[in-house]
């Protein structure tokens, strides 16, 4: 998808479908008042009547709601609600008459998120539909035009980028287990480096995994002998010197819980708990076409969680990267162990700051559903940059503490640590809380997108995949690089 600025006359735009917002106690202007149809067009937030004026052919009019409240979390709403009108008629490219942004509100933030809405919503993952039962393919979103006055061509690009590599994170997400192995994302991974000078990639395979000492990633992997595990490392050079991001995310391409199996309800669905992983790969692919001036280390940390007569097993004694030791008491708190070689790794890579994303706990789900992610962090600034991120970009994050006393719950009686406590407490917390052992004295913010990362319904998302730390990411390092 394309997206890009227009200003020219209603009338001159010439898309499938025009996109015009109604802010509530305002009128349609005409000659578009007069359009037959027009009158049954409200300003009620998300509704939506199709007119045909003629020049130009088809108009959507989508109500707003009170200016007052517009924000650029509804422009993305709005954006979708257009998109949908556009699919309904089988268009292909979309132009928006640029709402007012309300006081205080940046235009270009709403114009990008227009974009985004209706790009996210035009994400469809049809690959492994044969057309045998007569479908015709649908059609997709190919441009997005932004017509306005205004100079905010830039912001437009970023809304365009940010769709994009969000829907390619979903699409990565989507994949089957038997497609998107540890050694897809790592081909995914090289062809961002092909395709960027400036971002370059190296990957470890199971041998060089355990010749590192990364032994949390070294026993999850026994499981599967099969399909290999691997630490695929990516770098960007945007600035060259300076702070150093650091990057990691939960790569498990199946988790089937291991010998500590799960129930066979839903288990296919943990064909995406590499959805961190790769929100930071398409994360990392964004801030390089954007050519953003900040340097990074992202690390994936990949495997399968299988069992089999050579997986882990409950009670088995690991050592981490950083030599502290785990027993683990159950192999489907699988997650922490690659992310503990992950963060060392991260860190010694040179990463001044960390954030990770990890579909990493059930029970993040029931403390917050999927409107929120929980955020656990060693460090307030870096909190604070995170939750705002969240704000801009509607991936919304919510901070849970750390405290001694969910310290102790992770203390081990013949090892530093165990991996999951008999106790279900605080079982998000826990998981940060062990997370925090590896962060080698750097700050750090865990985010933990397990009630994020699928099917939140959200209007731009719908079911299925989001693509969720995409946006939240290239946000993040677009205020570093300042
Ligand atoms: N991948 C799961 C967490 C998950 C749950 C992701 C639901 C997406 C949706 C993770 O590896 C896991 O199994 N966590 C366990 C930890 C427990 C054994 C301490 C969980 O949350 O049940
Ligand atoms: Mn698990
Ligand atoms: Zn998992």
């Amino acid at each position: 998808m394309k997206a890009y600025t227009t200003d020219v006359a209603l009338s001159d735009l010439d898309a499938d479908l025009v996109a015009v917002g109604l802010f509530e106690g305002e009128d349609l202007s005409d000659p578009l008042g007069e359009t037959a149809g027009a009158a049954d067009a409200s300003s009620d937030f998300k509704s939506q009547v199709t007119v045909y004026p003629g020049k130009p052919e088809r108009v959507a009019i989508i109500g707003l709601g009170a200016k007052e409240d517009f924000t650029p979390e509804r422009a993305r709403v709005a954006g979708a609600v257009a998109q949908k009108a556009l699919k309904q008629v089988r268009g292909e490219a979309l132009a928006w008459m640029l709402p007012d942004a309300p006081e205080g509100v940046d235009p270009g933030l709403i114009a990008a998120a227009l974009v985004e809405g209706a790009g996210f919503a035009a994400f469809e993952f049809d690959r492994y539909k044969s057309g045998a039962d007569g479908r015709e393919a649908p059609p997709s979103l190919k441009a997005v035009e932004i017509n306005t006055g205004l100079d905010i061509a830039d912001m437009v690009r970023v809304g365009e980028v940010v769709a994009n590599a969000g829907n390619r994170a979903r699409y990565l997400q989507s994949l089957p287990a038997n497609v998107a192995t540890p050694e897809y994302l790592a081909g995914r991974a090289r062809e961002i480096s092909e395709a960027n000078e400036k971002v370059a990639v190296e990957v470890l395979d199971r041998a060089a995994i355990v010749a590192a000492g990364m032994g949390g990633l070294e026993a999850v992997s026994k499981g599967g002998q099969d399909v290999e595990p691997r630490l695929i490392t990516l770098t960007y050079t945007g600035r060259g010197g300076g702070e150093k991001l650091g990057l990691v995310g939960k790569s498990v391409t199946f988790d089937t819980g291991g010998i500590s199996i799960k129930p066979a309800a839903g288990m296919h669905e943990m064909k995406m708990d590499m959805s961190g992983g790769a929100a930071v790969l398409e994360a990392v692919a964004a801030i390089a076409e954007l050519d953003l001036p900040l340097d990074i280390v992202a690390v994936l940390p990949s495997t399968e969680n299988m069992p089999s007569g050579t997986a882990l097993k409950p009670g088995d004694i690991i050592t981490q990267l950083n030599g502290k030791t785990v027993e683990v008491t159950n192999t489907d708190a699988e997650g922490r162990l690659i992310l503990a070689d992950a963060l060392v790794h991260c860190a010694r890579q040179g990463a001044d700051r960390m954030v990770d994303l990890a579909t990493l706990t059930g029970a993040v789900l029931i403390g917050l559903g999927s409107t929120y992610a929980a955020l656990i962090s060693n460090d307030d600034d870096l909190a604070a940059e995170v939750t705002a991120a969240g704000e801009r970009t509607g991936e919304l994050v919510w901070r849970m503490p750390l405290h001694d006393e969910y310290k102790d719950l992770t203390k081990g009686e013949i090892t530093d640590l165990v991996n999951a406590s008999a106790q279900r407490k605080a079982g998000t917390i826990y998981a940060g809380s062990f997370l925090e052992e590896f962060t080698e004295g750097k700050p750090w913010a865990h985010v933990d997108i397990a009630g994020t990362a699928w099917d939140t319904g959200r209007e731009y998302w719908g079911k299925g995949p989001t693509g969720f730390g995409v946006h939240l990411l290239v946000s993040l390092a677009r205020s570093f690089a300042g």
